[in-house]
C-alpha cells in the first residue's frame, strides 16, 4: 500500500451550471510530502479541494484517497482525510480541550484521551488547552483547527489558504509546524495558496493551475544547489548550427554570436560538453542561467490576476 498515492485525481472536471471551473486535472500526493496547490485567485483551488473532501460533486473523472474512490466508497475514503476548508467552527465559550473532546465524540471510532493529548502537543497548544477558545489568537485557533482535523489520524491533511489572515510570524510558525507534522505523523499535507513565496517555503512539490487547468508541477528544493530542475544553459561555440543539431534533444535554440541555449539539468552538463567535443565543436563559454521559481510562476501564469 505504501506506494499508493495518498490522494490521486484522475482527469477531474467540475462544471457549475455548465461552466467549466476545473478542467481535466490530474495529480497525486505521495505519503509524507507537503504538496502545494498554487494558482491565482479564482483559479479553482477551493473548488478542487471541496471535491476532494466530499463537499462538492465531481462532474467527470475520479478522485481516490488511499485507493478508495471517493464517490463509490465515500466513508472509507473520508476516514483518511482531515481538512480545514472553511474557517473551522470552534466554540469560543469552551476550552480548547472541551472543543477537541466534543469533536472526538463525533468520530466513527473512539479517540483516546492520550491521542488527544498527543495531538495537542503536536500543534503546540499544551500551554493553552485549558483556556477558552475566545481568548486564542488567530494562529492558535488555526492550530486548534488542525488538531481537530488530525483527531481521527488521517493520512492527509488538507488546508485551503491556511495563511490567510496570519501575520508574518504566524505564517512562519505555520510553515515550521506543517513540516514538523508531515515528519512526525508521516502525514501528507495538501496546502493551497495564491502566493508562490509561501508555497516555496512550505512545500516539497506543487501543482500550478490557472483557470481550472493544469499549468505545471514543480519541485521545490530548499537548497538551490541541489535543484534537479532543468536549467537554462547557454553555450558559446565556434559552430552554433552543428552544436544545435547535437543538442536537439535538449530543446537547443540557436542564438547570435555562436550561442546555443538549451534546457538541461546541471548533472548533464559534463556529458553535453563531451558530446560537443566529440563533434570537434569548440566551446568558449558555458553560462548557466538560474531562473527563480518566482520568474517561472509569473511566466507560467502570465496574465493571471495576482494579489
Ligand atoms: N458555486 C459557484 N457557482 C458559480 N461559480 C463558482 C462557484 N464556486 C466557484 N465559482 C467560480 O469558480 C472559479 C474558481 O473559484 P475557486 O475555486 O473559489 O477559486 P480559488 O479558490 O482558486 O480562488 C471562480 O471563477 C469562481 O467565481
Ligand atoms: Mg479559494
Amino acid at each position: 500500500m505504501s506506494n499508493t498515492p495518498v490522494v490521486e485525481l484522475r482527469n477531474v472536471t467540475k462544471k457549475i451550471k455548465g461552466k467549466p471551473i476545473v478542467q481535466h486535472l490530474s495529480f497525486s500526493v505521495q505519503r509524507g510530502e507537503v504538496y502545494g496547490f498554487l494558482g491565482p485567485n479564482g483559479s479553482g483551488k477551493t473548488t478542487t479541494i471541496r471535491m476532494i473532501v466530499g463537499l462538492s460533486s465531481i462532474t467527470e473523472g475520479q478522485i481516490l484517497v488511499e485507493g478508495h474512490d471517493i464517490t463509490k466508497s465515500r466513508s472509507q475514503a473520508m476516514a483518511h482525510v482531515g481538512a480545514i476548508v472553511e474557517n473551522p467552527e470552534m466554540y469560543g465559550y469552551m476550552t480548547g480541550m472541551q472543543n477537541l473532546i466534543h469533536f472526538s465524540r463525533m468520530a466513527s471510532t473512539p479517540i483516546s484521551k492520550e491521542r488527544i493529548m498527543k495531538i495537542v502537543e503536536l500543534v503546540e497548544l499544551t500551554h493553552a488547552i485549558k483556556q477558552k477558545v475566545k481568548t486564542y489568537s488567530l494562529g492558535m485557533r488555526q492550530r486548534l483547527g488542525i488538531a481537530q482535523a488530525l483527531l481521527h489520524s488521517p493520512s492527509i491533511l488538507i488546508l485551503d489558504e491556511p495563511t490567510n489572515g496570519l501575520d508574518p510570524s504566524g505564517i512562519r510558525q505555520l510553515r515550521d509546524h506543517l513540516r514538523y507534522l508531515a515528519k512526525q505523523e508521516n502525514i501528507s499535507i495538501l496546502v493551497s495558496s495564491h502566493l508562490l513565496s509561501e508555497i516555496e517555503l512550505m512545500c516539497d512539490r506543487a501543482l500550478v493551475i490557472q483557470e481550472g487547468k493544469f499549468i505545471d508541477e514543480i519541485s521545490i528544493h530548499n537548497q538551490p544547489e541541489e535543484a534537479a530542475n532543468a536549467l537554462s544553459v547557454e553555450f558559446e561555440v565556434d559552430q552554433a548550427a552543428a552544436a544545435t543539431a547535437v543538442l536537439q534533444d535538449w530543446q537547443a535554440k540557436t542564438g547570435d554570436h555562436g550561442k546555443v541555449t538549451i534546457m538541461a539539468e546541471k548533472s548533464e552538463i559534463p556529458r553535453l560538453v563531451s558530446l560537443l567535443v566529440a563533434q570537434d565543436i569548440s566551446i568558449y563559454q558555458i553560462h548557466i542561467k538560474t531562473e527563480s521559481l518566482e520568474d517561472r510562476f509569473l511566466a507560467l501564469t502570465k496574465g493571471g490576476t495576482q494579489s
